[in-house]
């Protein structure tokens, strides 16, 4: 019995590697429509309703407010409210054309010109590619318009009145290269390090980036405080001795390599929309950056 059944599983993955290679030689990405990207992206890895969208007391969307904003984030430097992203023309973004939508993403500037503060995380969206950008400004044109009028953010911080130069044209990232296309994944699409690099006084610490031991406070309002974890190769304080499935695994699942559940600051079932190929490429990112802290 155990001989047929192992015949049968060994079928099942060659028949599974047979057709991800037929997909892949396909290139999926070239048949892939704007809209098509759009809600892969947005299902998935950008994970934009993880801020957008305002979350029940079990940290589920609420239903029918996707997008529509307004619970609070909150930081040593911001009492922060995500904005009401849906079409709707009132309280929403309806009226702003896709070129002001673009711009709000990458550059942060509204069409008035006034900076989008922290945490939107535009500084590292700046990166995202023209053809990524507008498959998410497809998406958003989909979202049903739901009025609802959001308070604004209160900086103890100062603002910049902008974060540098206009963004113009930024090319695709080629999957050929997975590391640079694991660190367009993580770094800009998935804004990880917004998350998991400590954030001091004067802003983020760079020279730490994926070390961890941010704080988040009354994480989306539900009263509960969590700090992000070390996501850098570091064999005893960060992912070195974890095995790909289960950085997988905490990413898709919210479970810690020891068992332990994850409290619900990342977009767990966004990140379950991530593709295979995709997800190999955010791992063998992660395991190519520097260890830290340093030895
Ligand atoms: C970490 C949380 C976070 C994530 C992730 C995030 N945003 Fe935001 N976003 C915000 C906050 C907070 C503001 C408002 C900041 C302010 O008040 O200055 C904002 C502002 C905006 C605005 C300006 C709206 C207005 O009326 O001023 C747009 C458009 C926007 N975000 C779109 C997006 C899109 C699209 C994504 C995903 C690609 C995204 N955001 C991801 C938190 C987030
Ligand atoms: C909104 C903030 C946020 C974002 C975005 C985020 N994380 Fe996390 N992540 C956390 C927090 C907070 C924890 C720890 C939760 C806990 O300890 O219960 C965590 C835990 C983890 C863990 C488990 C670590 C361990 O030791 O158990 C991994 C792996 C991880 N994140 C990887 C990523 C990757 C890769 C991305 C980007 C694709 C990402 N995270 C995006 C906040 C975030």
């Amino acid at each position: 019995m155990s001989g047929v059944n192992l015949v049968s599983k060994r079928l099942q993955i060659v028949i599974c590697l047979v057709l991800s290679t037929m997909f892949n030689s396909a290139g999926f990405a070239a048949d892939e429509t704007l809209l098509e990207r759009g809600t892969y992206l947005m299902d998935g890895i950008a994970a934009c309703g993880n801020c957008h969208t305002p979350k029940n007391p079990d940290a589920s969307d609420v239903e029918g407010m996707a997008y529509a904003g307004s619970f609070v984030i909150e930081s040593p430097n911001f009492k922060a409210y995500a904005p009401n992203i849906t079409m709707d023309i009132e309280t929403g973004i309806g009226s702003w054309s896709d070129e002001e939508i673009i711009r709000s993403i990458r550059d942060g500037l509204r069409p008035d010109g006034t900076l989008i503060g922290p945490p939107m995380p535009s500084p590292v969206y700046a990166l995202m590619s023209d053809r990524d950008v507008e498959a998410i400004v497809a998406y958003l044109r989909t979202v049903e318009p739901v009025n609802n009028v959001v308070p604004k953010t209160v900086f103890n911080i100062t603002l910049p009145t902008s974060y540098g130069p206009p963004v113009t044209t930024v090319t695709d990232v080629s999957k050929d290269d997975p590391i640079a296309y694991g660190r367009y994944l993580t770094y800009t699409l998935g804004h990880c390090f917004d998350c998991h690099t400590p954030l001091e006084e004067n802003g983020y610490n760079f020279d730490r980036i994926g070390e961890s031991g941010r704080v988040f406070d009354n994480i989306f309002g539900l009263g509960f405080t969590t700090v992000s974890l070390n996501i850098t190769p570091h064999k005893q304080y960060g992912l070195g001795e974890w095995s790909d499935k289960e950085i997988k695994r905490a990413m898709q699942e919210g479970v810690s390599r020891n068992g332990r559940s994850l409290v619900r600051a990342m977009p767990f079932p966004n990140y379950q929309n991530v593709s295979e190929e995709d997800m190999n490429a955010i791992v063998a990112y992660l395991r190519s950056m520097k260890p830290l802290p340093a030895d």
